[in-house]
């Protein structure tokens, strides 16, 4: 049988052949998840053990461990104290500062009780919001975990954020408190946050009472009278504080972290307590294989998911300690360029696990290939990859080079942890180049035809990859206060089935392996990061300039994808005049880059006349995309003015 129970070939129809060990452990998740699921909650502590393990009586809401009670900081930190109280938990390492730091688990537990102390003496509770916006500094760490403790909501809006994003995401959340600090630093070039977050603070309907600022010298900031406070004298204050940890439902919410879709309202993910602790421990035991006392390795951000899952909770949950790593990577801790900086850290901490992004390796293909032999690399066992997809020639020079496997993961925010790859920690399953792999244990994965909702059930059939529910532990939960949103958004894509979609294409080969495709949405993936076009758009058509615009992402060797604009402009002298193009272009940047950050940033803005649209009045972003990708832009039947895509391409080839 293959992976997925099919009788694979005609001759092997009569014969009983036995079932991989995985192929087993998959088949008992999606047929008797209960029992499944039963099992797995043993790997956290309870303060109550759950009554029922799924109730999905009103899908497509799954509620996982119902009646059960746990804690998020209990498993991370104090669960560990006893049996590894003086083993390092969090190691942290900026070559923006030269700073490398080390918190064995019992010192972690002391900052995060003061972390939390603190944030009760400002008021916040049980079930409050708790906004984090934060550089990769320890505190940021310290924050989740005690609002983990205490109960309180985190949102986490990435550092990178410029002020109307993070208002919008200040208004959604309505945080009790705030907590920030004076500066990020990137390549040397200092951010200060403290201007970002008092713009945002003042166009935000939404005020929060507090602000709670680390100040790490790198920027000055203006304290607003009875609303900010500085971190270092309230933490000293609660210095020798014992906060107990708070029992919380298992469906309590833990988090929220926004992400974009098709409109420009980014969605508030909403995770669960227990069901997302169980995936964690989970998830580190059969796809990360990563043990406790060793070190894991994450060159993400606690602004993203991936930060969330394995760099704060799913580590520190496995008792592994946890690098947590601020700058770039071709930095090194003197400030100097160092293409080896990571495999100098994974000598040092003697890094097990590893996890980053495709776009990185390919900045680190551009550095020195020796680099790879200077450092004794023997304690890494594999190198986890996600996050968009992976090119064969990437992969194979990080593999080749660091001759460990390169396990490609395909996840989402809104599942937690990874729904496609690999299981080496259940059995020893070779990965594919240019397939993140088979779908992980709880995730009921189809690929569904586009317009009849039929199963394409056959080899290289192209159809959007869909989860049938239950959904797992760790997925979310729903959309933050919006409950009709996340059903409409993720459920009702298909006629007639209630079926998440994952809003990305795929197909699967004869072995049962996928391979993603792309968005069947609007939404574009730079560098790593999912990033809306539709939240670009609005942006830019706010410039006093633009008449209309579309954004679309186009492909690029560094980034994997890129924004481009194409902007109709309200006069035509930019249209006429190359110098006032220039500066129109400028400005429309720079405004992107102020309200959204550098990220959103279109890396070019381009005049027309009209946009490619519909007959209905649509933008053919597609079409656009394609000609930008010169690639066939397909069927244009539908498209009212032909020459509209005429005026793309020529604005291309000027
Ligand atoms: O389009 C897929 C792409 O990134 C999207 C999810 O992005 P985000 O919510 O930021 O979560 C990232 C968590 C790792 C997906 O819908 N994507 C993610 N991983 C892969 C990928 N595309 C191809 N291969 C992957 N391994």
């Amino acid at each position: 049988m293959d992976r997925r129970g099919k009788v694979a070939g005609r001759n092997h129809r009569r014969r009983q052949v036995p079932m991989s060990r995985y192929a087993e452990f998959y088949r008992r998740s999606i047929e008797t998840p209960e029992a499944f699921w039963t099992e797995e909650s043993r790997l956290i502590d309870w303060h109550t053990p759950p009554q029922q393990i799924l109730d999905a009586g009103k899908p497509p809401f799954a509620n996982w461990f119902v009646g059960g009670r746990t804690n998020l900081c209990h498993n991370a930190v104090d669960r560990h104290l006893a049996t590894r109280g003086d083993q390092p938990a969090l190691i942290f390492v900026s070559t923006e500062t030269g700073t490398e730091k080390t918190f064995s688990f019992k010192e972690l537990h002391v900052e995060v009780q003061r972390m939390a102390a603190s944030f009760i003496a400002l008021g916040v509770g049980r079930g409050d919001r708790v906004l984090i916006y934060m550089p990769m500094v320890p505190e940021a760490a310290f924050a989740m975990l005690a609002c983990a403790r205490i109960g309180a909501i985190h949102c986490v809006v990435f550092g990178g954020f410029a002020s109307v994003s993070l208002a919008s995401r200040i208004d959604d959340a309505t945080p009790k408190l705030i907590v920030s600090a004076d500066a990020g630093s990137r390549g040397g070039k200092v951010l200060p946050y403290k201007p970002l977050l008092d713009e945002a603070i003042r166009i935000s309907r939404h005020k929060p009472a507090s602000v709670l600022l680390t100040d790490r010298g790198l920027a000055p900031m203006d304290l607003v009278e009875g609303r900010d406070h500085l971190a270092a004298p309230l933490l000293e204050a609660h210095r020798d504080a014992q906060v107990p940890c708070t029992w919380l439902d298992a469906a309590d919410i833990s988090y929220t972290i926004y992400t974009s879709g098709t409109t420009g309202k980014p969605k508030g993910v909403q995770r669960d307590t227990g069901g997302y602790a169980v995936a964690l421990a989970a998830s580190m035991k059969h796809i990360f294989d990563g043990r406790a006392g060793e070190t894991y390795f994450s060159t993400s951000d606690i602004g993203w998911v991936v930060g969330h899952s394995y760099i704060v909770y799913g580590p520190l949950i496995a008792g592994m300690a946890t690098l947590m790593y601020e700058g770039l990577p071709t930095q090194g801790l003197d400030g100097q360029p160092d293409g080896g900086i990571w495999w100098r850290l994974v000598e040092k901490y003697k890094v097990t696990v590893m996890f980053s992004a495709p776009t990185a390796v390919r900045v680190l293909r551009k550095q020195d290939p020796a680099l790879l032999k200077k450092y004794d690399l023997s304690s890494l066992r594999a190198l986890f990859l996600a996050g968009e997809p992976l090119d064969e020639p990437t992969g194979r020079w990080i593999a080749e080079g660091l001759g460990v496997p390169v396990i490609d993961n395909y996840w989402q925010t809104e599942s937690g942890w990874p729904i496609l790859t690999v299981a080496n920690g259940v059995e020893a399953t070779p990965s594919k180049f240019g397939s993140p792999g088979i779908p992980m244990y709880g995730f009921n994965v189809k690929i569904l035809h586009e317009s009849t909702g039929e199963e394409l059930t056959g080899a290289h059939e192209k159809g959007v990859v869909v989860i049938e529910g239950p959904t797992p532990p760790g997925f979310m939960q729903t959309i933050w206060r919006d409950d009709e949103r996340f059903v409409n958004t993720y459920w009702k894509t298909v006629p007639g089935k209630l079926v998440y979609s994952t809003f990305d294409w795929g197909i699967r080969d004869e072995d049962g392996y996928f391979y993603i495709l792309g968005r069947t949405d609007d939404v574009i993936n730079v560098a790593g990061h999912r990033l809306g076009t539709r939240e670009i758009e609005e942006c830019v058509s706010g410039h006093a300039g633009v008449a209309e615009v579309a954004v679309v992402g186009v492909a690029d060797a560094l980034k994997g994808q890129v924004a481009m604009a194409f902007v109709v402009p309200k006069d035509g002298a930019a249209l006429a005049d190359a110098a006032a193009a220039q500066k129109l272009e400028g400005d429309i940047m720079k405004r992107v880059a102020d309200q959204l950050g550098a990220l959103a940033r279109p890396s070019r803005v381009r005049f027309v006349g009209a946009l490619p649209k519909t007959r209905s009045g649509k933008l053919l972003r597609r079409a656009i995309q394609a000609v930008c990708e010169q690639r066939d832009p397909g069927d244009l039947t539908t498209m009212d003015d032909p020459a509209a895509l005429q005026q793309v391409r020529q604005v291309l080839a000027s």
